[in-house]
């Protein structure tokens, strides 16, 4: 890697989205998800009303692995402290875990993507609302996707709703 991507967006946000790690853009620029998959996930912040300072972005990993490859075990292990205190410092009302590789880093299971969408998840002791959605690299390759992912925001806003009117 050349520069280690750590974060972007509002300390102060209530969602926060985080992904698996870094691509060959993220690398050269330091920032998460600005490559093809990052500008349809910006896309996607849009049309739920937001830009990227509205919301908090990072990984599960904070170094591009070699070749894209998929985060090892010991990797994520290595980032697991930063990406917590990110959480904690952050503290959103809600994660959205984007793509199976980060749902299943951050929630410590091995249950496919499939399984894990459209339920709400409580992450560490503060039981943090953590909700997973497809990858927008998954959406580039599978259009027809896309609709699913939409539902997932739209579930997303709903708790985050709730949650601020105090129903939860
Ligand atoms: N994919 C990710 O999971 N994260 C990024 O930052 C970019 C692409």
């Amino acid at each position: 890697r050349t520069q280690t991507v750590f974060g972007v967006g509002s300390t102060a946000a209530r969602w926060m989205f985080i992904g698996e790690a870094p691509g060959a853009e993220e690398d050269r620029q330091g920032e998460p998800f600005v490559g093809r998959a990052g500008q349809l996930l910006t896309s996607m912040l849009k049309a739920l009303g937001f830009a990227r300072e509205d919301v908090y972005i990072a990984n599960v990993l904070k170094c591009r692995p070699p070749g894209n490859r998929d985060p090892r075990p010991d990797e994520a292990r290595c980032c697991r402290d930063y990406l917590d205190r990110q959480i904690e410092l952050v503290a959103p009302a809600l994660i959205v875990a984007i793509g199976r590789t980060a749902a299943q880093n951050l929630l410590a299971t091995d249950m496919p993507l499939a399984k894990l969408r459209g339920t709400v998840h409580a992450l560490g002791e503060r039981r943090r609302p953590v909700l997973v959605t497809y990858h927008p690299a998954y959406l580039l390759r599978s259009p027809g996707e896309k609709r699913k992912a939409w539902q997932d925001l739209l579930l997303a806003r709903e708790i985050v709703g709730r949650l601020e009117r105090g129903e939860t």
